[in-house]
């Protein structure tokens, strides 16, 4: 039986690359030097695309794929796949919620734990010998028994607030509506008010046009000189010139970001910044996280080409 033609669009490890190459004939874009030969050559036999959530599909590579079925996303942000090219075509676009939603909280929370009590900062100073030469390291803020607000109460927002209950935190939240899952927090409707009412504000949004720049200067300055933004959605989300500003000159207090515009090349300004945490976009990386999100990309395409519903479609 011949195999479905796939296109892939960046890599995987190992456990999932062997059983993807099993199953179909895997034509991997992100290897050839001449990806518009490589469509002219391959596109018309393309029926899925197997891709990352930070890298998406687009509308040419999309039109280039004219045979084309289904988007497989290894991620729960979609928001790099052009979906109204995706619509128009009667294309199907599957992603991998859950499986990773522990992990993005453990993250998040872990940044800022490492950010409000100077970890990073606290390790170097102990192993360049600063601690014997130069005596005690300068002391953080806490974080137990404070303020903090979620801007998106989805399934990582949530696993974030829960996350922080067991920290003794205030917590409040702001998303479309409140939700009935979170009786014991605080909705407010927001982000400005959210922000000015609490110590961290982590952003947990989906990504999407209407939440393009939702955290810009207003609630920036809402948070504040002592406040500290954690953001492990999407770069989309936060009006990076003006968190660039506010960092700078004070009127933010600090930052922890796991995700920026044009990543992996990401505005050099942030490494001049002190009072930033930088993070190269693996909240989502853990062994068993992304063993089970390849799992589930291929599960996808499994069931599409065996005419089973979709796992978890979300066109
Ligand atoms: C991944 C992500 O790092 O789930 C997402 O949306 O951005 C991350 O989990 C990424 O998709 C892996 O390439």
């Amino acid at each position: 039986m011949t195999k479905p033609e796939i296109l892939q669009l960046g890599p995987y490890p190992a456990w999932d690359q062997e059983p993807l190459d099993a199953a179909f004939t895997v034509h991997r874009l992100f290897e050839t030097d001449d990806r518009a030969a490589m469509l002219a050559d391959v596109g018309d036999r393309i029926r899925a695309i197997a891709t990352r959530g930070e890298l998406g599909a687009s509308r040419a590579l999309i039109e280039a794929c004219p045979n084309l079925e289904l988007i497989s996303v290894y991620g729960v942000g979609y928001d790099a796949v052009d979906l109204a090219a995706c619509r128009e075509r009667g294309i199907q676009v599957t992603n991998t919620p859950d499986v990773l939603t522990g992990d993005v909280a453990d993250l998040g929370v872990a940044m800022m734990l490492a950010q409000s009590r100077g970890i990073i900062g606290a390790e170097t100073w102990a192993r360049s010998g600063k601690w014997a030469a130069e005596g005690l390291y300068p002391l953080k803020r806490r974080v137990f028994g404070r303020r903090a607000g979620v801007l998106g109460l989805g399934r990582i927002g949530f696993e974030v607030a829960r996350r922080l209950a067991g920290f003794d935190m205030q917590i409040s939240y702001s998303d479309i509506a409140p939700k009935s899952y979170a009786p014991d927090w605080t909705f407010v409707e927001d982000a400005v008010t959210l922000a000015r009412d609490v110590d961290f504000l982590f952003v947990t949004l989906a990504a999407s046009a209407a939440t393009r720049h939702i955290v810009g200067r207003d609630v920036i300055e809402a948070l504040g000189p002592e406040g500290m933004l954690i953001n492990i959605s999407r770069a989309s989300n936060i009006d990076e010139e003006a968190l660039i500003a506010a960092l700078a000159d004070g009127r933010l207090g600090s930052a922890a970001l796991d995700v920026f515009e044009g990543e992996p090349n990401f505005d050099p300004r942030f490494r001049d910044l002190p009072n930033v945490l930088l993070q190269p976009h693996h909240a989502s990386g853990t062994i068993e996280t992304r063993k089970a999100m390849g799992q589930l990309l291929r599960d996808n395409l499994t069931a599409h080409f065996a005419g089973s519903p979709l796992l978890t479609p979300v066109v």
